[in-house]
């Protein structure tokens, strides 16, 4: 990393390591966000219907790399790397196709129910997807898990803390060399688990995670562009993030968890979960960053941490960050519709140079 002045902050190009980029016009409205920042990306696989084979998975590449050709872009600016929506009915034949096809890179976990598009997601984790989980760890390849026990009388604020007990321990215990990434962490229990395991265990930390505790979400009357699953947890949680975050430890990268939804059906009375966080997501981990006085930390959590965990090479090329005050718009595109990105009409303390 190559600090030149104190104002401007350059660091190897970074990955995000969980994005959602739904299909159709919404594809086409918000891959060139990322793509002006992230030279790859996690590719989310629960669109309607989910992405359950590597077939679907590799005409879903195609179809991102449209509407990145859309934009005047290539696969020299962004590479998606697309995953595989476990089931539990999930082939161990289709995880080795998943590998062998290089361009499938992970496989995801939503237990049934957890959050949207999951209804295909798994029961019963140990009961119905052995040979899955056999494949997997036979082929290196990582499983991405959405942590959250769905139990009705569990407290939605303590689903994640007890997911660690019920699912990722016996998990860990049946499967010891499998590659675990704990997505999107929102709790101390979350962080302290993925920082003191043994064996290949990892996390992606969202920025609103880390910038925001659960009153974001209340303050002066119901804010539905902070609800997001997990739901944002107390101030306690969210300093524990921060520091796993800012900690050096190869365990900890970004994954934006950018989870769009049109204004209007956030606005609603059932709003969906998922904050837009790509339009701006370097600005907003570097706010967070330089909050906890650790900038010099955010090369490695961006664009070193993931690639090492994944076997995959770290970006050539650089992103420069620049202290000049960004205000966050207010609303954007999106198809028919709008978007409302997160925290809009803020102002942050850090933009990306053109
Ligand atoms: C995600 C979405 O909208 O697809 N929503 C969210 O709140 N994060 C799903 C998910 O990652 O849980
Ligand atoms: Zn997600």
């Amino acid at each position: 990393m190559t600090t030149s002045t104190p104002a401007l902050l350059t660091i190897t190009r970074p990955d995000d390591w969980h994005l959602h980029l739904r299909d159709g016009e919404a594809l086409d409205a918000v891959v060139p966000d990322t793509a002006r920042q992230f030279a790859r990306a996690i590719i989310m696989p629960n669109l309607r219907p989910p992405v359950t084979t590597t077939e679907q998975a590799v005409a879903y590449r195609g179809r991102i790399l449209a509407a990145l050709a859309k934009a005047g872009m290539d696969e020299d600016h962004f590479q998606p790397l697309m995953t595989l929506y476990l089931t539990d009915n999930t082939s161990a034949e289709e995880i080795v196709r998943a590998s062998a096809s290089g361009l499938v890179h992970a496989v995801k976990l939503y237990p049934a129910g957890a959050t949207t598009n999951s209804a295909a997601g798994v029961t019963d984790l140990l009961g119905k997807c052995r040979p899955a989980l056999e494949a997997l760890q036979k082929q290196g390849m990582p499983l991405l898990v959405h942590g959250e026990v769905t139990d009705p009388t569990t407290d939605v604020f303590d689903r994640e803390a007890l997911f660690i007990d019920r699912v990722m321990l016996p998990l860990r215990k049946a499967f010891p060399e499998l590659k675990v990434v704990f997505e999107h962490i929102t709790t101390k229990e979350g962080a302290h688990y993925v920082r003191d395991a043994e064996g290949p265990v990892a996390a992606t930390i969202t920025p609103q995670h880390l910038l925001y505790n659960r009153n974001a979400i209340f303050t002066g009357g119901v804010r539905p562009h902070y609800y997001c699953l997990p739901i944002l947890k107390r101030e306690t949680h969210r300093l524990a993030l921060v520091e796993a975050a800012v900690s050096g430890s190869p365990r900890f990268f970004l994954g934006t968890d950018s989870a769009p939804h049109a204004r209007g059906l956030k606005e609603h009375a059932c709003g969906c979960a998922g904050c837009y966080s790509a339009l701006h997501a370097m600005s907003l981990y570097a706010q967070a960053f330089d909050a906890a006085g650790a900038l010099d930390k955010l090369e490695g959590f961006a664009s070193h941490h993931g690639p090492a965990f994944y076997g995959l090479p770290r970006n050539t090329g650089t992103l420069t960050l620049v202290r000049k005050p960004y205000t966050i718009p207010e609303e954007l595109p999106y198809g028919a519709t709008t978007l409302v990105p997160l925290a809009a009409g803020e102002t942050l303390d850090w933009r990306v140079q053109a």
